[in-house]
């Protein structure tokens, strides 16, 4: 196998320069770079990542663990990590926590152990455990999609010590209900989430604050959960529909739950939007596949994922800087499920694009003295 030291001599520069060259660490000259990587073409030298992790204490990973990746929000925010930590020089090591307060602190210590640089993780509706795992090892961590906050009573009080990083989520639904009360409907219904989790909250609180803005009464039996997830949404939906004076329109606080609530409504043989006007949180590839397409927020999937990569290389270049939330602003996306005739163009439409994931620099990422394999 040959070494750094094989590409020097080859290169004819030193050893430090060869480490500079491959390891982004100082500037170096075009002409003098470009023999150092023809020397690494010409000998087929590989890094030893191991080597250099030994040296650096280093291993420029990130754990990532995320429930339910199979679902397309989730896998998007997937993809934007990817692209933003290659995009630095980092890989990841995935999980998937199932949602589990148990699994996922497991998942932590696991990937703990295998000594990544820092973890970005969806926490569950009960994080007490893992919150209390990463402050006593110290971990360099950002939270995605599901914020810590005061009302998580097992975390305990005081300003989280973490990095955040998620859509808005209150505002979009209240948005949803305004646009549905403006059409008419006067009983509109929510389908909302796993409890504990603060989308859920967030989304619950946008729909109260959507209602009240249109002076429309809340009705609890129109409040319902579908614990984020489908099957639980169909029954929740169907419960709505078996109710004697059951709403005219439906709110679904995430995808799964709007595949959930079509299943229910079609069980029923009812139609959107004649029977029932339909709008939903989230955004999916084929939401404009459905006939009537639907009306929906959309997400800044990606976006979510590059920049919870961004808060996490800023914390690893600065440990001791103060712990930032983001929020991302979600998009309207007007099309027919609501009851709006459909068109390309209409007014308030918003086109479904989200912000790329690499619209914005990467920080820095720290540097590597003494960098060598
Ligand atoms: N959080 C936010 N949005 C979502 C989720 C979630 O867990 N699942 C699907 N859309």
């Amino acid at each position: 196998m040959p070494t750094m030291a094989d590409v020097a001599r080859s290169a004819g520069v030193s050893v430090a320069t060869v480490s500079h060259v491959l390891n982004g660490t100082r500037p170096v000259l075009p002409g003098t770079r470009q023999a150092v990587l023809d020397a690494v073409d010409a000998l087929g030298y590989t890094p030893n990542t191991l080597a250099r992790s030994l040296v650096t204490a280093r291993t420029r990973s990130i754990g990532l663990a995320v429930s339910a990746i199979s679902n397309p929000y989730f896998t998007e925010i997937l993809q934007g990590v990817e692209a933003a930590a290659l995009h630095a020089g980092y890989g990841l090591l995935l999980a998937d926590p199932h949602d589990d307060p148990g699994h996922e602190q497991k998942v932590a210590r696991l990937l703990h152990e295998r000594r990544v640089d820092g973890m970005i993780i969806a926490p569950s509706a009960q994080p007490g455990e893992l919150v209390g795992y990463l402050r006593r090892h110290a971990v360099p961590t950002v939270f995605l999609d599901r914020l810590i906050d005061g009302a998580d009573a097992a975390v305990g009080p005081g300003a989280p010590r973490f990095d955040q990083v998620c859509a808005e989520s209150a505002g979009p639904t209240a948005r949803l209900v305004a646009h549905l009360a403006g059409l008419g409907h006067r009983r509109i219904g929510l389908v909302a989430g796993l409890p504990g989790l603060s989308t859920t909250r967030e989304r619950v609180a946008g729909y109260r604050d959507g209602l009240a803005a249109a002076g429309l009464p809340l009705d609890d039996r129109l409040l319902v959960s579908g614990n984020s997830e489908s099957a639980g949404a169909e029954r929740a939906t169907a419960a709505l529909l078996a109710l004697p004076d059951p709403p005219t329109a439906l709110v679904t606080a995430n995808n799964a739950m709007t595949l959930g609530a079509l299943r229910a409504l079609a069980g029923n043989g009812l139609s959107v939007p004649g029977d029932l006007a339909l709008c939903c949180f989230d955004d999916f590839p084929w939401a404009d596949l459905f006939s009537p397409r639907l009306t929906a927020i959309a997400q800044p999937s990606r976006e979510l994922g590059a920049q919870a990569v961004r808060l996490l290389l800023e914390r690893l270049a600065e440990p001791d800087r103060p712990p930032r939330t983001v929020r991302l602003p979600c998009a309207f996306v007007h099309r027919g499920s609501c009851g709006c005739p459909e068109g390309p163009e209409r007014p308030g439409a918003a086109p479904h694009t989200v912000p790329s994931a690499l619209s914005e620099p990467l920080p820095v990422p720290p540097s590597e003295k003494g960098t060598a394999s």
